[in-house]
Order: structure tokens, then sequence, then C-alpha cells
């Protein structure tokens, strides 16, 4: 059974193929033209959507070695995303799954993101704890069975990712900033400058109290002083995110007693999270997924996989299926 997946839910054209629940191609068409505008422009991002998704398919198709009158089902994301962004890949799902009297799955962004965990795990053990923490969202989530999940902690306001881009962008850094802080941070030192970790209820979060602590700071220094200690000051902004994710992390784990953990989203690629995931699995006695690269920022490969999953229950969407911009 082969399945295509479309994930065009932000600024990246994400296109899979699975053949049985295995990844045979992951594909992503990026936009460049976000990056002179120092954020992610809604109207520009749909063309674009418009532009690449076309070839990113025939890309997946030509690289998973078949053609399109092989598919047996068509996925996209319907939401939570850009709602233009979204409607290119419904409209494209739809068209094509007509076309070819195939099944259309729906599938929601975040649980794509939380079953990322399963890509080339079938045997993954549950429950388990997953932090989802990306540009939009960061969370803790209880993950009981495959699509079976319950949210037990949220961020108040922003998410770790926009902690980290606008961190970034108060340093006059190109977005999006995260990774790059993650490239200066890897020569810094995390201790130099302290920040605080903001109160929030049981394991939710609040990153915009950081945020403006991090706007104090930058505020009070030289444009010398910043560009002098880049590395220590991205190394002590990056620290103190990833510590204040543990914090809450820990509590669940260790109020719900599991010890199996995922990480997932965009901000999951980030070094300094991953190296302490790996040593906190140690201290801890932890089994832990670290997701590969290609499947941590916004992908299609999550998308197939959690349709593979709702494929099995036979969860198929009709043709008024829409996009939506928040909840699922
Ligand atoms: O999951 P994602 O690709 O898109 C959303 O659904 O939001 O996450 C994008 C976020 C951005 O905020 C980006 O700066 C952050 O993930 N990110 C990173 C790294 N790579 C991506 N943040 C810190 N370190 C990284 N290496
Ligand atoms: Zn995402």
């Amino acid at each position: 059974m082969y399945l295509l997946a479309i994930e065009s839910s932000c600024d990246d054209t994400g296109i899979a193929v699975l053949h049985n629940g295995n990844i045979l191609a992951n594909m992503v068409a990026g936009q460049d033209v976000h990056q002179a505008w120092g954020g992610v422009v809604p109207e520009l991002a749909s063309r674009a959507h418009e532009k690449n998704i076309v070839p990113t398919v025939d890309a997946a198709l030509k690289q998973a070695g078949i053609t399109v009158s092989q598919l047996s089902a068509i996925a996209f994301t319907a939401g939570p995303g850009l709602v233009g962004s979204l409607m290119v890949g419904v409209g494209f799902a739809k068209a094509l799954a007509l076309s070819l009297n195939i099944p259309l799955i729906q599938t929601d962004h975040l649980v794509a993101h939380v079953m990322s965990s399963l890509i080339g795990k079938p045997d993954f053990s549950f429950p388990y704890l997953c932090l989802l923490v990306s540009g939009g969202h960061t969370q803790i989530i209880r993950v009981d069975a495959p699509l079976k999940m319950e949210v037990l902690g949220s961020t108040n306001d922003d998410a770790a990712g926009e902690a980290f881009d606008k961190a970034a962008k108060m340093l006059g850094l190109p977005y999006p900033g995260g990774p790059l802080i993650d490239k200066y941070a890897k020569d810094g030192d995390p201790m130099r400058f302290p920040f605080p970790r903001p109160r929030a209820e049981k394991y939710d979060y609040s990153f915009s109290g950081l945020k403006t602590a991090y706007l104090h700071f930058i505020n009070k220094q030289t444009p010398e002083f910043l560009a002098q200690n880049l590395p220590d000051i991205c190394a002590s902004i990056q620290h103190s995110i990833v510590d204040y994710l543990f914090i809450k992390l820990k509590l669940a784990a260790s109020d719900t007693g599991i010890k199996t953990i995922a990480i997932a989203g965009g901000v999951s690629a980030n070094t300094g999270l991953r190296n302490r995931l790996t040593q906190e699995a140690k201290t801890n006695d932890w089994q832990v997924h670290i997701p590969a690269f290609e499947y941590c920022t916004d992908n299609a490969g999550m998308i197939a996989i959690t349709a593979w999953y709702q494929f099995l229950q036979r969860d198929f969407a009709g043709q008024d299926a829409v996009a939506y911009a928040r909840g699922g």
C-alpha cells in the first residue's frame, strides 16, 4: 500500500511517500522568500506552496520509485497552521484523491509531530511522554497508543521556538534564529549570564517572561559587547530555555512514573536539548527517542506515519474537509 502525504501548514512544502508503514521518500521544499521580512509572511507562503507542490510531489514519487497511479491514499495536514498555506495542500490532496478515486486522510499537525517518534520504530513502547517543542507549540503529551494522546501541560503564551527566534532577532540574527543560536552556543559558556525560570502551573510553561528578561539584558549592553560575547550570550539563552523545558518534563515523568521519553518539533533539533536529554536519560534511567533531524522540523514523513495508523483504522475524510488555523 503506497500513501502520499502532504504537509503545508507553514513555510515548508513537505511531501512524503510511505509503503506499508515505511517512509520511502521525505522531501521538503523550503521558502527563502521570508528571510528578508524577519518572519513568515502568510501570503508569500501560500504562493510559494502553489509553486513548489507539483515539483516536490514529482521528486518524492521519483525517489520512492513509483508512479502516481500506484498510490492507494492521499494524506494532508488540515491544521493547525496558516490557513492560506494549508488550503494549498488541502485543495491539492482533494483533487488528486478525486482524480485517482482513492481515499483521503486528514491529519492534525501536532498529533503528527508526536507520532514522528514511531517512524522506523513500530515497536516503540507505550505509554511515553513527548516533549513537543516547535515554533508554535510547547506541550508535554502523554501517549498511550498510536493516535491516542493527552496533553498534560502547555505554554500559556509564547512557544519555546518563539523564545529562540525572538531572542535571535533581538541579537540582530536573521529569521529563523533558533538554529543560529544553537550554532553560536556551541562555543559559549551556558552559565555566564543567568536568566530566570518563569513560574507557571504544574506542567505548563510561560516563555514571555523569559523573552522580557532577554530584552532587558540585551538593551543594557553595547553593540560591541554583544558582538564580542555572542557565543556566551547564545549559550546562556539556550541553557535557560532547555533547562526550563526539563524542569517541567522531569516533574511530569516523576509524577506519572513514565520512563520512556520522546522529543518532537523543530526545537528538538537543538543540540543543547538533545545533549541534555541524553544526559537526563542516564541520570533518571529513561528510555529516550531522539528523532532524526529530518523528522524534527516540519516534514511530511510525520504526516505519512500518522495517516498510516489512520488508514489502518479506516479513518477517512470527505471532499468537504476544511483547513483549520487552531485546535484540532
Ligand atoms: O516544528 P517547526 O519546524 O515548525 C512549527 O510547527 O512551528 O519548528 C520551527 C521552530 C522555529 O522556531 C525554529 O527556530 C526552531 O524550530 N528550531 C530550532 C532549531 N531548529 C529549528 N530552535 C533551536 N535550535 C535549533 N537547532
Ligand atoms: Zn510543526
